[in-house]
């Protein structure tokens, strides 16, 4: 027998080839943009930990997702950040709390181009900054705050929302949350189900987007990193209880645990290049250690290729441009 018997770089030879012989594609479809809107501004404010990135004013988050429209990615993820809060969260379901009025004016603006999708949870909207109520030992209190995602899911449907995304971590929240939208007749409002949603460090930056006001952590909800089963029995229960849609969060530390999922539910499954992913790969680049654009693009390949079938990301307009260009 002679070697190489077999020559897998016939598969590399030129471009070509390679792009006849990729096994995954990337196309702006699949990438979901999160945009912050703030209460009180009337000029976009910058986010110091994610460059590029802003909370917009009520008109520039509306020219911001005109221009998402026209680049015809797959989706917008809306988040608030409110002036006032309580210990309740009560602008979350308040139609007039700034989530459900940004959410009317995108509507308004891009109807059904983009499916235009909710933060669903209490911690933009609580002044000690948990995703849920508190119960007198600080604990936060599960079946309280099914009552108030309830009723903030309710309020995000009336708005407009097409797609609630229920990102509590809270046991018992989509059943909860598709029983009450079910109920009131909304039975065609989406639910993508934070379902696999890990506790750690990547969500730094994220935190000074939404003007967090969290001490402490959210171990006592989120999943610990170390489990990698647990976060596919998240997802089944979620399926279970009426998610259209099952995400993973973080992404690129948990590919394995996206795998896994993927081969577990039939559902679409999601993930959510978080915003620490996104600011190591921005100052990386800032410093000139690392080929930007190169970098971007193959996160979100590794991504989809672990099992993703569209990603929520910071990059979405600017992959998009990219993607489009490359055809
Ligand atoms: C909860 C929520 C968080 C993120 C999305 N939804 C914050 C958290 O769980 O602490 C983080 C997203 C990111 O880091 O980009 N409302």
């Amino acid at each position: 027998m002679s070697f190489p018997e077999y020559r897998p770089r016939r598969l590399r030879r030129t471009p070509a080839v390679r792009r006849l012989a990729r096994e995954t594609h990337l196309v702006p479809s699949q990438l979901v943009l999160p945009m912050f809107v703030r209460e009180g501004i009337t000029e976009p404010s910058p986010i110091g930990s994610m460059p590029g990135v802003v909370q917009h004013s009520m008109d520039s988050l509306r020219r911001a997702v005109a221009e998402a429209a026209e680049q015809r990615i797959g989706g917008v993820m809306l988040f608030g950040v409110p002036e006032v809060r309580d210990a309740v969260g009560s602008g979350a379901d308040d139609p007039n709390g700034i989530l459900n009025r940004a959410t009317e004016a995108v509507v308004a603006e891009v109807g059904d181009a983009l499916v235009v999708q909710t933060d669903l949870c209490l911690d933009e909207f609580t002044d000690h900054g948990h995703c849920g109520v508190l119960q007198p030992d600080g604990a936060v209190d599960n079946d309280a705050t099914l009552e108030r995602y309830t009723a903030m899911g309710l309020a995000q449907a009336r708005a407009g929302s097409a797609m609630l995304g229920l990102s509590g971590m809270m046991d018992g929240q989509v059943g909860a949350v598709r029983d009450a939208l079910d109920a009131e007749g909304f039975t065609d409002t989406l639910i993508l189900a934070y379902s696999a949603k890990y506790a750690g460090a990547f969500y730094g930056p994220f935190r000074e987007a939404v003007d967090s006001q969290l001490k402490g952590d959210r171990r006592s909800y989120q999943l610990d990193p170390g489990n990698g089963r647990e976060g596919v029995r998240e997802a089944l229960l979620d399926v279970e209880e009426g998610a259209d849609v099952v995400m993973v969060k973080p992404a690129l530390p948990y590919l394995d645990v996206l795998a896994d999922v993927k081969a577990s539910v039939d559902v679409p499954v999601w993930a959510y290049q978080v915003s620490g992913e996104y600011a190591m790969v921005e100052a990386a680049a800032a410093h000139g250690w690392i080929d930007r654009r190169g970098a971007i693009l193959e996160s979100l390949l590794g991504i989809r290729r672990a099992g993703a079938d569209a990603i929520l990301t910071y990059w979405a307009l600017e992959a998009a441009r990219w993607l489009r260009a490359e055809l």
